[in-house]
């Protein structure tokens, strides 16, 4: 059985810069960096509260849309990485104040009510990132 999301990798080209994205920027925590030599690489583990996290297969609608651009210019495979922010407004003002561009001005409305943005990969080192609000649920 599958127990739950374990991690995502993402290949960089410089780990001292994605380390200072993902953890001084994001400020997601630094597990510590580990050699693996059998396997030629130098790993980084960024701890993410990934205790609810969902795979989401998504597919274009009608043909159109940035996931029917995605599909046409690279074909189907990993798309964004989706974090869950409770203040989505605070966090774009904070890293837009980082220099991070975003690919909308402002957060639009996404699945289950939510309300999302995406992280222009040039901020991120070539990864697409979405920040996601859920709606506050009154009992
Ligand atoms: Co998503």
């Amino acid at each position: 059985m599958i127990l739950g999301l374990d991690h995502i990798a993402v290949a960089v080209p410089d780990l001292e810069g994605a380390v200072k994205r993902w953890a001084t920027d994001l400020g997601l925590t630094l597990d510590g960096t580990e050699d693996v030599t059998l396997q030629k690489t130098r790993t980084a583990f960024i701890a993410i509260p990934a205790g609810s996290a969902h795979v989401e297969l998504v597919t274009p609608l009608d043909g159109q849309g940035p996931i029917a651009a995605a599909l046409e210019k690279r074909g189907p495979g990993l798309h964004h990485l989706c974090f869950r922010t409770d203040d989505i407004d605070a966090e774009v003002a904070r890293l837009k104040a980082k220099g991070w561009s975003f690919t909308s001005e402002a957060p639009t409305p996404g699945a289950h009510g939510t309300r999302v943005i995406f992280v222009h990969p040039k901020s991120t080192g070539g990864v697409l990132i979405e920040l996601a609000e859920h709606p506050v649920s009154t009992p």
